[in-house]
């Protein structure tokens, strides 16, 4: 098993449709990491879904509650935590997630990203009802953000086994 530089603990960021479950799901069977979706553990914990607190509460108070979430991940050992598309957008996040372990940009293209947007209708700030120009406006924003990771791996045309193979060798 090959070694985490700086901790043992992988952390997945990427713009919506980028495959951060599917690949920390892989990750996890290829080399044993435990898996944490944040995500899912912000709905858990809140016990209603994103696009409901989104639509109820508001997009900041999701903000604070997946700024909550990730903090409450410490300490953390052999995971591989795969976050939501706007962790990145605060600068304390993504100072923490730095802390954490080794960040990851599974990098996708448009045209890979906004194909499985468009399949799916359960993200309130990619909405294909509405057209997804708004989407990828954000997604033009974030992309400096995303692109300060320590790793950088292109996914377009790769099977989550070969991504998660790719990110075992870059680490
Ligand atoms: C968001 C991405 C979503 C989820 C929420 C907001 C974003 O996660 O956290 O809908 O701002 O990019 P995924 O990237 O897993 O879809």
């Amino acid at each position: 098993m090959c070694m985490v530089s700086k901790s043992d603990n992988i952390l997945l960021i990427g713009f919506m449709g980028a495959g951060k479950t599917t690949i920390a799901r892989a990750l996890g069977k290829a080399a044993g990491y435990r898996i944490i979706d944040l995500d899912a553990l912000i709905v858990e914990r809140r016990g209603r879904a994103i696009a409901e607190i989104f639509s109820s509460e508001g997009e900041e108070a999701f903000r604070d509650y997946e700024s909550e979430a990730l903090r409450s991940l410490e300490p953390l050992s052999h995971a591989v935590v795969a976050t939501g598309g706007g962790i990145i957008g605060r600068q304390e996040n993504r100072e923490f997630l730095r802390s954490l372990g080794a960040v990851v940009y599974l990098r996708a293209s448009w045209k890979t990203l906004s194909a499985r947007l468009a399949a799916s209708d359960d993200r309130p700030l990619a909405d294909p009802a509405a057209g997804l120009e708004k989407a990828r406006q954000l997604w033009l924003r974030r992309l400096p953000l995303y692109e300060q990771a320590e790793i950088i791996i292109d996914t377009d045309e790769k099977s989550p086994a070969e991504v998660a193979r790719a990110i075992l060798q870059a680490i």
